[in-house]
Parts: C-alpha cells; structure tokens; sequence
C-alpha cells in the first residue's frame, strides 16, 4: 500500500456513539471513506472518489481533528473510525440524496458552476432539500466542534452551513473552501437562490478558492447582492480589497490553490516495486510505442469525449499508427443516477467501441478503457508509464491528475497535455496546453507531446515538477489555515487595514 492510499483495512464501526469535542473541524458532503454493503450484508468501507478527500486526507492524518460527511449509502447512523481520524457521520435519506445531492448540488450547482456545460435545472423542491441538509451538517458540526474551535467547511455541496453554523456558534472560526470554479457573474445570476448563496458563504470568515477570478467575481457578487436592501433588512455589505465587511464584521477572500501530497507520490512512484509494475504494464500492453493515458472521474466536465475525437482523428489522419499506440482511460463511475451522466457514459462507450472497432487488432487493441476505479498503487505505476498524460477537461477547478502525474516524473519522462480550462493551466505552463474546444489545437497538442525532443521534454517536465513540488497540499492547508487562525486578531485590530489577498494570490508560475 502507497503512503497515499487510505488505510481502510483499519476502518470499523465505532461501537459508541460519544463523539469527543474537536478543535479542527473538517466538514464535507463525503466521508473520506466510502460505505459499501455487499450481497451478503457484510459492510466494506472504500475510499471515497474525488480530488477533495485526495488533497484533505493527508492534512487529517497530519493534525488530530473530526471529519463530518455523509457515508455515501442512504440512512447510514455508522460512525466509523479510522486511526487517528475521528469520522462522524450525517445520515441522509433516499429522498435527501435524490434532492439535495443528485438534484440542487449535482444538476443544478454543478452545471452551473461548470460553465452551463449542460443545463442546470431549477426546482423549488431540490433547494428545500438543500436548506434542510445544510442545516442538519452545521448541526453536526456544531456538536462537535469544542470552544473556539477552527471549523473548515469544503465546497459546492455546503454553501448554506458558514451562515447556519456562526448563528448556533459564533465562539467559532469558520473557513469555507471551494473546490470547483466558482462562475462568472452573468451564469450565477441565472441561480434563483444566488442571495441566500452568497449570504451563507458570508458567514464564513476566510472563503477560499482555486483562482483570483473565482474571488473577484465573488466579491462583486457579494457588493451587489448580499448588501441589497431585502424585505428582511440589508445586511450592508462593503468590499474592499479582498476584505468584504458584513455588519461589524470582516470576510476575507482570497485564492488558495490547492495541490497534493507530491512528495510522497514522488517518492510512491520511484519505488521498485512501482517501477518493475509499470514495465509490467508496457509488456501486457505489448510494448507498444505511445502509451496515452487519462483518469477521470466519469463526468461531463473532464473532456473525456474530446481526447477520443482528438484521437480518432489524429488515427484517421493517419498521424498516428494504431500499432504504435495503447491509449488507458481510468474513468471512476460517477452520479451514475443523474440523467447527464448517464448519457454521458453512452457517449464515451460509443466512441471507445468505434475507435476499437476501426483500428484494433487481434491481440492489440488501441484504446483499454476502465470503468471503476483502481488502487493507488497502480494507478502510479499507470502514471509512471504513461508517455503522454491526457487532460482535456472542459472546465475544471484545479484537476489534481495534472499534478499527480508530474509528481510521478522524478525519471523527467512522459509528457502532459492539458486544457487551458483547468486551475492547474495557472501553474504547469510548460505542459502542452490546448483549448479544449478546438479539436484540431488539441490534435496538435497530442502531436507535439508524441514527437517532443527528449531534451526538451526534460525541460518542461522539470520545470512543472519544480512547481508540483514546491507548492503541495502541506503549504495550500498551511496557507489557508494561517490566514484563517489570524482573522480574529485582524478583526479586532484595525477595521481599516487593507489585506490584498485577491491580488497577492498564491499562484504559481513554472519558475
Ligand atoms: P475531481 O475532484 O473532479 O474528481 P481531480 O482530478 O481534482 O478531479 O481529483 C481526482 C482524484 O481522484 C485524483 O486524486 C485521482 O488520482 C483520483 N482518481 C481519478 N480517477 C481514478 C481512478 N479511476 N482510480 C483511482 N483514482 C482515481
Ligand atoms: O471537488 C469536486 C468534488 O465534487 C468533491 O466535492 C466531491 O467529493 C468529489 O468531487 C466527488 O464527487 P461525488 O462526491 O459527487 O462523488
């Protein structure tokens, strides 16, 4: 097992249902494990999907806190232990998840979110179901949280709770991060919710996201719809510099992209064992030339479809020798129960049996296509091998897969490709990047990354690795949290004072 993978041998149900007091409160719609209960009954606890619990895992380990979040299965009371990790657990019902979570926070906010990539669906009742759960996971937090606790609540799901929790504990200091774009002003404004939205994200005294644009449009959103005289009273909003104040208090903004555990990846991925599992790989593949890879959740944003066109294409052209190619896409089953992604899988399956059809043979087939998600391990070893990683999402918060494969490099092999539309393009430019709706960029991208010189593709690898390493999830955490720990002081001490977090944003450049 890599220092990475999430001990879930260790997970059990906690036979008591005490739960201690907590200084640090990590809140998010998921539990960093998974329930599942098989046919014959016996509970098995995975890890959950998702970069969130990839970047936040590894900070629990490394500060004694709680974790509050959904176990994944309706109606679940189980809270179960991990060592180190107290967990504990917000029950939802079918209906819930059918409301709350496939309905308001996955076919509304997502889409949303996500540049409108496919329509977002309004329903009253949907965002009935979101109020409530909202409530019952600042609730939660609430009771566990101890005296002048530091809550830090996690993204797109959990909107309402800043808000909710500061009315029942405002002893407390609360962060709120965003894990996924937040969107431009015009697309927001569609939300008939949008005050409730900003006015929950206000109670928070730290909102954190991926990107300065993400703040910015945020803090004009916040002038121009959290400070309107509404039917029940303004809440007199100003903003200034990254620092909205609220009444007699002060939110501060700021961009805070998040990143990975590189150095134990790095060190994951120079292993023997790793190593002699990725040659493994190249053989069962039988050596082929290029091997491609993408791993993706299986969802709308990531541009699965768009690398298979680029492909395709590119084997038409005859650009690329389908003897010469073995392309892998990991693609973890996603919200398999909302109507997007359904269509979206029919989507992607067709094109991998049309490329497969055309251009394989007996004994080597071109494109190798999994829908589950694999071990840590070998999912490394899958990186380690790969000559080309393939990112083409459409729109995409950070994508921490760029990241990982970079970390993965120490050799200085392999090339990335990466659409311009995802936080990580802010950091890595020395990948190929391409636009991701301009098929023919991105065909040429997959070319120039297939024929690079070898010095120069050590070159750009070292320099994005540069970047990787230096930047990882420690430092993001550490940043936040900083910023946070010193928003009481900051209150107190001037109401004037300009703190410039929107302009002074961490983002990285390759050198
Ligand atoms: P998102 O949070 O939208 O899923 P990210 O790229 O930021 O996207 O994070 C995805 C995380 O899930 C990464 O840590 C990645 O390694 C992991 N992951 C994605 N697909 C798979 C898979 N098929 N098997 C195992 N892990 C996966
Ligand atoms: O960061 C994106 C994110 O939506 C997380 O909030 C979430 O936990 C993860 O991806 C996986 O999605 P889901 O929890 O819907 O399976």
């Amino acid at each position: 097992m890599s220092p990475l993978e999430l001990s879930t041998d260790d997970v059990a149900a906690n036979e008591s249902d005490d739960v201690a007091a907590a200084d640090f409160v990590v809140v998010a719609n998921r539990l960093p494990v998974d329930k599942e209960v098989l046919a014959d009954g016996t509970v098995r606890w995975k890890r959950s999907p998702g970069g969130l619990v990839t970047a936040l895992e590894p900070i629990l380990r490394s500060r004694t806190g709680a974790w509050v979040g959904w176990s994944g299965v309706p109606d679940s009371h189980d809270n179960p232990r991990i060592k180190g990790l107290q967990l504990v657990s917000v029950p939802l019902s079918a209906d819930e998840i059918r409301d709350y979570y496939e309905g308001f926070s996955n076919a509304t906010l997502w889409p949303l979110y996500h540049d409108v990539l496919v329509k977002p669906e309004y329903h009253r009742e949907w965002w009935n179901a979101y109020v409530d759960v909202n409530r019952r996971f600042a609730e939660a937090a609430s009771a566990v949280a101890s005296q002048g606790a530091l809550v830090w609540i996690q993204d797109y799901q959990l909107q309402l709770v800043p808000k909710m929790l500061r009315m029942l504990r405002p002893d407390l200091r609360i962060g709120f991060f965003l894990h996924i774009p937040f969107p431009p002003v015009e697309l927001f404004m569609q939300l008939p919710w949008r005050t409730e939205i900003v006015e929950g994200l206000l109670g928070a005294d730290l909102i954190g996201f991926h990107l300065p644009g993400g703040a910015q449009n945020f803090l004009y959103l916040a002038r121009r719809l959290a400070g309107q005289a509404t039917s029940k009273g303004s809440v007199g909003v100003r903003s200034k510099f990254g620092v909205v104040q609220v009444g007699f208090r002060h939110v501060r903004v700021g961009a805070f992209p998040i990143s990975i555990d590189s150095s134990a990846l790095d060190a994951a991925a120079r292993s023997r064992t790793i190593r002699a599992r990725a040659d493994e790989i190249r053989r069962e593949l039988g050596n082929p030339r290029i091997i491609m890879l993408g791993v993706d959740r299986l969802d709308y944003t990531k541009g699965i479809d768009v690398r298979l066109r680029a492909l395709q294409e590119l084997l038409l052209e005859g650009r690329i020798e389908p003897s010469d190619l073995a392309m892998i896409q990991l693609a973890t089953p996603s919200r398999d129960r909302v109507q997007s992604y359904i269509q979206m899988r029919a989507d992607i399956e067709q094109l991998v049996g049309n490329i497969n059809g055309r251009f394989s043979q007996v004994g080597h087939q071109v494109v190798h296509y999994m829908h589950r998600p694999v071990d840590r391990d070998e999912l490394i070893a899958f990186f380690v091998a790969a000559d080309v990683m393939l990112v083409t999402a459409l729109r995409d918060g950070m994508n921490l897969v760029a990241k990982e494969y970079v970390a993965c490099r120490g050799d200085l092999g392999g090339a990335l490709v990466l659409s311009e539309f995802t936080g990580a393009a802010a950091e890595l430019r020395s990948a190929y990047q391409a636009n991701p709706y301009d098929l023919d960029r991105v065909k040429d991208a997959i070319e120039e990354a297939i024929t690079q010189d070898k010095e120069e593709g050590r070159r750009r690898m070292r320099s994005m690795r540069r970047q990787v390493l230096a930047h990882d999830v420690a430092r993001w955490a550490a940043s936040f949290l900083d910023v946070l720990a010193s928003t009481q002081d900051e209150v107190t001490a001037s109401a004037n004072r300009r703190v410039d977090l929107v302009e002074d944003a961490p983002i990285g450049g390759d050198d």
